[in-house]
């Protein structure tokens, strides 16, 4: 479990990038932390591993603060998906993969071969792995940053907007994936993004940030749905446009539900 008990960060300039933030995530769940550009999402992810100290406020992992923790066993205990690929740009795929094992005491050839293993459950062919990032796709690098981030089998996963230079299909792709690997592995995700879509389709909760990361709203997708917190959130996740309304079309068979673009997305069962 991960806590972030009124946490603040304000930058030397004066920037207030978190103000007060506290907040759960639960073990073994997928929590994502949505919001605009700018609204503290990276800011409170790093917190986690301390690439960030908070001005004011605590962050604890399963009870002890993450202060206590030296900076570097932390770091290496912590997966960690950074928001530009982060990968080593003179380091071939397979050794970028391998990189923290290695850095902790793990023998080349072993952590060698789990990072096979993990080009294999992340989707990427074998023959990649000798090739240098610079050389691959942006879904590919994507797949490689996510694959070193389980390398050392950590507990807990951040995950900073890891799909968002890549087009919407492999987006899909790689969305399914985590779903498909946390349903076997059960990490404690944090996850973050700006697509409310993406939000929604990985979260077990959402939590949406605004300025500052204040949160306007946590839930489940249903809650959130059911219950928009304020005109922000309605905006925000499409009900306000129309996009998420469904209407009722009377057909010769029956009663048709009908999206906000004029498509059937079903039939209502018993008719209306
Ligand atoms: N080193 C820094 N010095 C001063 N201000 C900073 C620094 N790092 C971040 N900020 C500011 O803190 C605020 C929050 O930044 P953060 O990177 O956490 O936002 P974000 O929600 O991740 O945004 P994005 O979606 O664009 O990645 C922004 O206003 C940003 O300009
Ligand atoms: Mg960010």
């Amino acid at each position: 479990m991960i806590e972030f008990r009124s946490v603040r960060k304000e930058y030397p300039d004066g920037t207030v990038a978190v103000g007060d933030v506290s907040l759960t995530v639960p073990s073994h769940r997928t929590v994502v932390l949505v919001g605009s550009s700018g609204s503290g999402k990276t800011t409170l992810l790093r917190m986690v591993n301390r690439m960030v100290e908070p001005t004011s406020g605590q962050v604890l992992i399963d009870g002890d603060d993450v202060r206590d923790r030296d900076a570097v066993g932390l770091r290496r205990s912590i997966g960690y998906v950074m928001q530009s690929s982060g990968l080593l740009p003179h380091v071939r795929v397979i050794d970028n993969i391998a990189t923290v094992p290695v850095l902790s005491g793990a023998p080349r050839a072993a952590a060698r071969e789990r990072a096979l293993d993990l080009m294999a459950t992340v989707g990427l062919d074998e023959e990649l792995a000798k090739r240098y990032p610079s050389q691959l796709s942006g879904g590919q690098q994507q797949r490689v940053g996510v694959a070193r981030a389980l390398a050392s089998d950590p507990n807990i996963l951040l995950m900073d907007e890891p799909f968002g230079a890549v087009d919407p299909v492999v987006r899909g792709e790689l969305q399914r994936e985590l779903l498909r690997l946390q349903s076997e592995l059960g990490k404690t995700i944090v996850f973050v993004t700006h697509d409310i879509d993406e939000a929604f389709a990985l979260g077990d909760e959402i939590v949406i940030l605004a300025k500052e990361g204040r949160i306007v709203q946590r839930g489940t997708r249903d809650e959130i749905l059911e219950e928009p917190a304020d005109d922000f959130v309605r905006d925000f996740v499409g009900l306000a446009g129309g996009r998420r309304e469904m209407t009722l079309r009377e057909t010769p068979h029956g009663t048709a539900v009908v999206d906000g673009s004029g498509r059937v997305q079903g039939v209502l069962r018993g008719g209306a």
